[in-house]
C-alpha cells in the first residue's frame, strides 16, 4: 500500500477535517492507482489514518479512518450500520430518509436513500466506486430491500474519470417508487433528479402546515410538489406549483392525486421561475405565502457573486408579490453561500422592497443529513419561514 506524507499537520486536518488537498502533500512513496486506499502518515512518520487517493482532484485523499484497520467489505458494513443505528432513533414518521450522506456519515462519496422496500444510491469518487461491490453485498445484507437503484450521474462523476449509470443493479422495481413522509404518500422518481426526491427538506416542509390554512400559495422550484403537499394538507385554499422539469410537474400531479387533493385547490404552471415571479410581478399578482426552494445556484467561489444576484432576485420579487402581511418560505441549498451570507442577501431584498421581515421558524438538515462540526462543508441547507411586512 502506498505511504502518503503529509508536510505539516494544520489545525483542519489535526481537527479531524476529513479532506487532504494537494498540496498539503509531502511525498507518496510507493505505487498506486487512483482510487486506491492509501496509508496516511504526519510528518514525524507516526500513522495518521486511511483514505483513498486521486490525482485528478484537488482533493488528493479522503480520509477513512483515523485507525489502522483494514478497509473491506466487513468495514463498510460497519460504516453503513452505525449511520443507521445514529438515525433511527431520529428520522421519525416516515419510511424514507437517507441512510449514507457522504462525508457526513464517513463514508466520502456515497449516498444511499430508502424509500420503502427499496434503496437509490449515488457514487461521486472514484475511491468508492472501487468499493461498490462491498457496498452492494451489505446493503442487501442489511436491509434484505426488493430493488437496488444505482443513480450514479453528474459532472463530478466525470471529474472523477467515471461514467453515469443509471439503472437497477439489484432485484428491480418500480419507476416511481411510492414511499410515505410525515404521514403522507410520496413517490420517488427514478428518472428523476439527484435520487429522486429532495428527502433533506421533510421537516422543513412540515413547518410550513401550520401557517397554510386558507391560503393562497405559490411553490417555486416546486420539483414534484413536496411543499404543495404539505400546503395542502395543513389547508391551503390553492396551490401553484412552479418548475422548468415538466417530468418533474408530471410527477407531482401523480402525489397530488395520490393523497386525494381535489384538482380545483391546485395548478402547475411549467417555465423559467425568474421570468414567471417577474411577469407575476409586473401583472400585480398577490399571494399569501411563496415557498422558493432553488437548487444551487453556484458550485464555487468564482460564481458567489452571480449566486447572491440569483437569490436577491427571487427573493425579491417573492417580497413583493406577497400580500402584507404575507409568509415567505425560503431556502438555499448553495453550500458556499453562508447562513450569514443568506441572512445578508435577504435584508438586502427586504431594504429595497420596504418591508420587515420576522423569522417565524428556522431550519436547515435533518438528523439524516448530518453535519459534521469538523467538516464545515458538510454544512449547505439554510432555511427560513419569515413573515413579510410593509415598512
Ligand atoms: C432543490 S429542487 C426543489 C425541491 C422541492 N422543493 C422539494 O422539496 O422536493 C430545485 C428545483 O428547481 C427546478 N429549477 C431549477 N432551475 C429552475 C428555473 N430557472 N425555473 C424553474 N425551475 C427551476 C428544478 O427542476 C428542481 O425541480
Amino acid at each position: 500500500m502506498a505511504k502518503v506524507f503529509l508536510k505539516r499537520m494544520n489545525r483542519r486536518i489535526s481537527g479531524g477535517h476529513l479532506w487532504i488537498f494537494y498540496n498539503e502533500i509531502l511525498k507518496v512513496e510507493g505505487e498506486y492507482e487512483n482510487g486506491s486506499v492509501v496509508d496516511v502518515f504526519r510528518p514525524d512518520g507516526s500513522f495518521f489514518g486511511k483514505g483513498y487517493i486521486n490525482d485528478n482532484s484537488k482533493i488528493r485523499v479522503r480520509i477513512l479512518t483515523w485507525k489502522n484497520e483494514v478497509i473491506d467489505r466487513n468495514f463498510i458494513k460497519n460504516r453503513i450500520e452505525s449511520a443507521l443505528k445514529r438515525k433511527k432513533k431520529l428520522v421519525k414518521e416516515t419510511t424514507a430518509f437517507r441512510v449514507v450522506h457522504s462525508e457526513g456519515d464517513f463514508l466520502p462519496g456515497l449516498i444511499v436513500d430508502l424509500f420503502g422496500d427499496y434503496l437509490v444510491f449515488q457514487i461521486t469518487t472514484l475511491g468508492m466506486e472501487k468499493m461498490k461491490d462491498w457496498i452492494l453485498d451489505s446493503l442487501v445484507e442489511i436491509f434484505k430491500p426488493k430493488g437496488i437503484y444505482e443513480k450514479s450521474e453528474g459532472t463530478f462523476r466525470e471529474k472523477e474519470g467515471l461514467d453515469n449509470r443509471e439503472e437497477w443493479v439489484y432485484g428491480k422495481g418500480p419507476e416511481l417508487i411510492e414511499f410515505e413522509m410525515n404521514g403522507f404518500k410520496f413517490l420517488a422518481d427514478t428518472r428523476g433528479q439527484k435520487t429522486g426526491f429532495f428527502l433533506d427538506q421533510r421537516e422543513n416542509a412540515r413547518m410550513v402546515m401550520d401557517l397554510a390554512e386558507g391560503k393562497v400559495c405559490l411553490d417555486v422550484f416546486s420539483y414534484t410538489g413536496n411543499f404543495a403537499v404539505h400546503l395542502l394538507k395543513g389547508g391551503a385554499k390553492h396551490v401553484t406549483l412552479v418548475d422548468y422539469s415538466e417530468r418533474a410537474l408530471e410527477v407531482a400531479r401523480e402525489i397530488l392525486k395520490l393523497n386525494g387533493f381535489d384538482s380545483s385547490r391546485y395548478d402547475l404552471l411549467p417555465g423559467n421561475a425568474f421570468d414567471i415571479l417577474k411577469s407575476f410581478d409586473r401583472e400585480g399578482r398577490k399571494y399569501d405565502l411563496v415557498v422558493l426552494d432553488p437548487p444551487s445556484f453556484a458550485k464555487s467561489s468564482s460564481n458567489l457573486e452571480s449566486a447572491r444576484r440569483g437569490y436577491k432576485e427571487i427573493n425579491l420579487r417573492a417580497m413583493r408579490i406577497l400580500k402584507k402581511p404575507g409568509v415567505l418560505v425560503t431556502s438555499s441549498c448553495t453550500q458556499i453561500v453562508s447562513e450569514e451570507l443568506f441572512r445578508e442577501i435577504l435584508f438586502d431584498a427586504s431594504f429595497d422592497t420596504k418591508t420587515s421581515l420576522t423569522v417565524l421558524r428556522r431550519g436547515g438538515q435533518p438528523p439524516d443529513h448530518p453535519v459534521l462540526m469538523n467538516v464545515p462543508e458538510t454544512q449547505y441547507l439554510k432555511f427560513y419561514i419569515l413573515q413579510v411586512d410593509k415598512r
